[in-house]
């Protein structure tokens, strides 16, 4: 959906934890840029029509037989490079420099002393700053044309460049909040050195956006996934505003749906954003198909098929369709890795990526694919979209099918349903639902014994999750008060037939994810 586009920048993934950090760090400058493998073919790189190249960190020593090395394209293009710790590395290796293993690791916080402040890629910035480094590596001698721009107390040459090529290393991670000036330091990368302009704004990508999908359609018809979640919504009100009633949108209730979510996305999808919408009644033969199934993945896929299948069946009944419109997002294609996408290894199959089934009889438009949630959510304000439902926690495509572990049963269902209008009730009861990404109820599989009017039961565990995040790919759990949790659990075990206890999930992700499964 993207292409042609230039002011851009192709960030060369080499594997770091935080490559992820660089591409929203760049975009918060205004200026687009996308993550590119680096075994990635060139085309990859040089369709975007880069104006300069980000070499990300990564865990590999340049000197080690079987690390990544730098693609060719970069260095032959002449376009301004940053490289980014094990990306400095490289650079330096690359052009002659050396790279040695440093007696005693960095890692942490430490204050960077800039030494030459003339530098633009330091311009505005302070004398010295705390930066976050991570590497047991380091320069031992800078590659021809290149100079010290900076020092910390264990890493003489912090900060590199060769102000004639535009070519410059960073040994620390300005796109980590803990270096203070980094957002600065990467705004002076890519709209001073390279010359970027702030082109990246939620109005210039629904203009383009509006532009792309009318180029694309043409006169044909399009059905799209409405779910009334933030994603499927905005996606929804773009092609409405590109297409208008050639839009046909498709809500589907498979039964797994929370308590009150189809009144209120009727109310919303008819009174304020005035869309045309089909609703399907699904809910038996989702559960069917779920019948006896344990396995998360296979849940996963059964639900990402049969949504398929039931969009197929209504573009039939509504008249030659081509397209498919669905709200997936950056982070889905990275997760769902296999589709062609990135180092990162396979977590789940979200819905609308790895779950589609290979025989599809649409064309996918999915004008979200390279944005990250607050990006969206950004967009869905530009739209005139109301603000409440901009602010939408997530809920996933599949439902409460991944907050049951274990078999989805209608009992089940019930319970799980239940005990999450408890924990959102309480939550905005107290004024929280804005601090928190996302908070629900899981039913585990467990039951344990309890004594509920002198009798001894045995019943199910129900565990509350609260997070709080960027963007999903990483959430730390929120510190819910316990009057809040003591108020979700009473309510739970007094009104949710079922369940006789209540468990707080402490754990982050990494190393857990949001969802159960
Ligand atoms: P995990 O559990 O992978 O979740 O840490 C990350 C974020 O993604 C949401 N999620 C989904 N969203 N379709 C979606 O649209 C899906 O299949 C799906 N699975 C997880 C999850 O709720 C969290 O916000």
């Amino acid at each position: 959906m993207i292409a042609g586009r230039s002011d851009t920048i192709a960030v060369i993934d080499f594997g770091s934890q935080y490559s992820q950090l660089i591409v929203r760090r760049v975009r918060e400058a205004r200026v687009y840029c996308e993550l590119i493998p680096h075994d990635a073919p060139e085309e990859e790189a040089l369709n975007l029509r880069p104006s300069g190249f980000i070499l990300s960190g990564g865990p590999a020593s340049v000197y080690a037989k079987e690390a990544p090395s730098l693609p060719p394209y970069v260095l032959k293009s002449g376009l301004p490079v940053l490289g980014i710790c094990y990306g400095m590395q490289l650079l330096a290796d690359e052009l002659g420099g050396r790279v040695a293993r440093a007696e005693k690791r960095e890692y942490g916080v430490s204050e960077l002393h800039v030494s030459d402040l003339e530098s633009p890629l330091f311009a505005g910035a302070p004398f010295s700053q705390p930066v976050w480094t991570s590497h047991g590596d380091f320069i031992e001698q800078l590659p021809a044309g290149f100079k010290s721009l900076g020092y910390t107390a264990n890493s003489p040459l912090a900060a590199m460049g060769d102000e004639d090529r535009k070519l410059y290393g960073l040994q620390f991670h300005p796109e980590v909040s803990h270096t203070r000036h980094g957002g600065h330091i990467l705004s002076n990368f890519v709209q001073h050195i390279c010359g970027c302009k702030e082109t990246w704004t939620p109005q210039s990508f629904v203009e383009q956006s509006v532009r792309q999908i009318k180029k694309l359609v043409g006169s044909g018809r399009v059905i799209c996934a409405l779910s009334g979640g933030v994603d499927s919504t905005v996606t929804a009100s773009l092609l409405h505003e590109a297409i208008g009633n050639r839009l046909t949108n498709v809500f589907v209730d498979h039964g797994l749906l929370r308590k009150g979510e189809v009144e209120r996305n009727r109310d919303l999808f008819e009174r304020h954003l005035d869309l045309s919408v089909v609703y399907v009644d699904a809910r038996e033969r989702f559960l069917d198909r779920l019948q006896g199934v344990v396995d998360p993945e296979q849940k996963r896929l059964i639900i990402g098929e049969e949504f398929i299948r039931v969009f197929e069946e209504e573009a039939v009944k509504l008249g030659p369709i081509q397209y498919l419109a669905q709200g997936t997002l950056y982070p889905d294609l990275i997760e769902s890795a296999g589709t062609g996408r990135g180092g990162a290894a396979r977590i789940k199959a979200h819905h609308n990526v790895g779950g589609l089934p290979s025989r599809m009889a649409f064309t996918l438009i999915e004008p979200l694919r390279y944005l990250f949630k607050d990006e969206v959510r950004q967009v869905g304000l530009e739209l005139g979209l109301p603000e409440e439902m901009v602010h939408r926690h997530p809920f996933p495509g599949p439902g409460l099918a991944v907050r049951i572990v274990g078999e989805v049963t209608p009992e089940r269902l019930a319970m799980v349903r239940a005990a999450d209008s408890i924990v959102m009730d309480e939550i905005r009861r107290a004024m929280l639902y804005r601090d928190i990404w996302q908070c629900f109820a899981v039913l585990t599989p467990i039951k344990s014994v309890g004594v509920m009017g002198d009798q001894r039961t045995y019943e199910y565990v129900v565990a509350i999750r609260a997070v709080t995040s960027e963007d999903g790919m990483t959430a730390d759990w929120f510190p819910l008060a316990p009057e809040v949790l003591g108020r979700i659990s009473t309510r739970i075990i007094n009104e949710v037939p079922g369940i006789n206890r209540v468990v707080y999930d402490v754990t982050s992700k990494p190393p857990s994810t949001i969802e159960w499964e």
